[in-house]
């Protein structure tokens, strides 16, 4: 195991004075870091002190926006004194719970939907240094959870929920300004899908365009709607557009079947025999087109389980995208879901092949019954194969890729996650990516909360 440090991000604390939340995604940020030296691991764990954090702990009660929650009115007009503020998008969270991201430059950036919870941390001392400052003056409220991060750029997608589309932009590592590469206008309505992440390949961007999509009065509106911020669209139809990293310009916008998505695995072109790009393969978590997922991350349906099987079912969906100009692209599962259970979530890939043809990806899949995923699943996506790594009552957390240094074999490192045992306890788990055996795990001094997304950060 090389040296270095993992970071995993999440919403961590669900409570403010007596009052519970009542959504897995409204948890004030945690952030875990499990630093691994000399063979050696040193873990902790802090709250993000963001502004909806630290208000929410002064005042006792809920100030900001969270996903599901939102302040009574005269709460937050007592707090921001502002009517004008309630609409302005002031009132949204900053409550950066979602991913952590490495820039190209170093600086360590947590990251939720809200544009203002972009928090930039230490990763030594879990120190939150101060809100990431976009300098551009691109506006909007909302992007990616899951921007596309690398040492050379750090792309995302910024929805235009009032002329629905979606503005592609990069920014540079050592800078805070996102340039427009080009944009895309929905094909669908009335509003841009929810883009929680997106794919690229090595010269494209690949924009979907779900049926499930934001709804700006529900994502202002006091009381928790049944689907949260989105509204489901099955007549505005389901596509997925191209767009040419170096151009801006859409070379391929297909309808594709419906489908409800969180988190793309990754995409990469296919070639015919001259080089010339003839598809776009794109793989997905994929819920088969079924929302219900969103309402299970409540907390009482996940503080409840009573040993039925009530985790709705999942699958890899694997779009396959051509550049022929037909007016279709497909949309299949890429290996049996009974091989994982019939869940999948919370997937990574070795970076290395971030946009590239791959095999390997790294995800949470099911043992049935449950109520949540509940197991570390390695897919073969060549062989269409799994493997899965499940001990009884315990739920893992996204399981992370790293490669070992000097390794040349896709699989060649340690895939680490965090396990949130049945007892209340908790541990650090390390596989071995290849065969998927547990080569070490370290209890915790005390049990974490679940948590979301990592990151890496090499020494120095
Ligand atoms: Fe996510």
């Amino acid at each position: 195991m090389q040296s270095g440090t993992y970071l995993r991000n999440g919403p961590g604390l669900w409570h403010i004075g007596d009052y519970n939340f009542r959504h897995l995604f409204d948890g004030y940020a945690t952030l875990v870091r499990l630093h691994f030296e000399n063979g050696r691991l040193i873990m902790g764990h802090r709250q993000i002190e963001s502004e909806a954090y630290k208000a929410a702990k002064r005042n006792n009660k809920l100030c900001y926006r969270e996903f599901s929650e939102a302040p009574k009115t005269d709460n937050f007009l007592a707090y921001m004194g502002d009517l004008a503020s309630l609409f302005s998008g002031a009132s949204l969270t900053d409550n950066a719970n979602t991913g952590v991201v490495t820039l190209g430059d170093g600086r360590v950036v947590c990251l939720t939907e809200t544009i203002k919870g972009s928090i930039v941390i230490d990763p030594d001392t879990l120190d939150t240094l101060g809100k990431f400052e976009y300098s551009d003056s691109l506006g909007g409220l909302i992007h990616s959870a899951h921007p596309i991060v690398t040492d050379t750029e750090f792309l995302t997608l910024l929805p235009d929920l009032v002329n629905p589309g979606y503005l592609v932009v990069r920014m540079e590592p050592g800078t805070n300004e996102r340039k427009v590469i080009g944009r895309v206008s929905c094909r669908g309505g009335p509003a841009p899908g929810w883009v929680h992440s997106f794919p690229v390949t090595e010269h494209y961007v690949i924009v979907p365009e779900m049926p499930l999509r934001y709804c700006a009065q529900n994502l202002l509106k006091a009381e928790p709607t049944p689907l949260y911020k989105f509204e489901w669209h099955p007549d505005s139809k389901g596509f997925v557009h191209v767009m040419c990293k170096a151009s801006g310009k859409i070379v391929a916008s297909v309808e594709v079947p419906l489908f409800v998505t969180f988190h793309f695995i990754n995409a990469y072109e296919e070639t015919d025999e001259d080089g010339r790009v003839i598809a776009i393969i794109a793989d997905c978590c994929e819920h088969n087109a079924d929302t219900t997922i969103l309402d299970k991350l409540r907390l009482q349906n996940l503080r409840s389980y009573t040993g039925e099987d009530v985790l709705p079912d999942a699958r890899v969906g694997r779009f396959i995208i051509p550049f022929d100009g037909s007016p279709n692209g497909k949309l299949v599962a890429a290996l049996d879901p009974e091989e994982h259970g019939k869940g999948m979530d919370m997937c990574s890939i070795n970076p290395a092949y971030l946009g590239k043809k791959y095999r390997y990806a790294y995800a949470c899949g099911a043992q049935r019954p449950c109520n949540f995923p509940n197991t570390l699943t390695k897919l073969d996506l060549v062989e269409k194969k799994a493997k899965n790594w499940w001990d009884e009552g315990a739920v893992p957390s996204e399981p992370f890729f790293v490669a070992r240094p000097g390794a040349t074999e896709e699989d060649d490192g340690v895939v680490i996650s965090m396990i949130s045992d049945k007892n209340g306890e908790g541990y650090a788990l390390l596989l071995d990516a290849s065969s998927f055996k547990e080569i070490a795990r370290a209890k915790f001094p005390y049990g974490l909360p679940y948590g979301l997304h990592g990151c890496w950060v090499p020494k120095n």
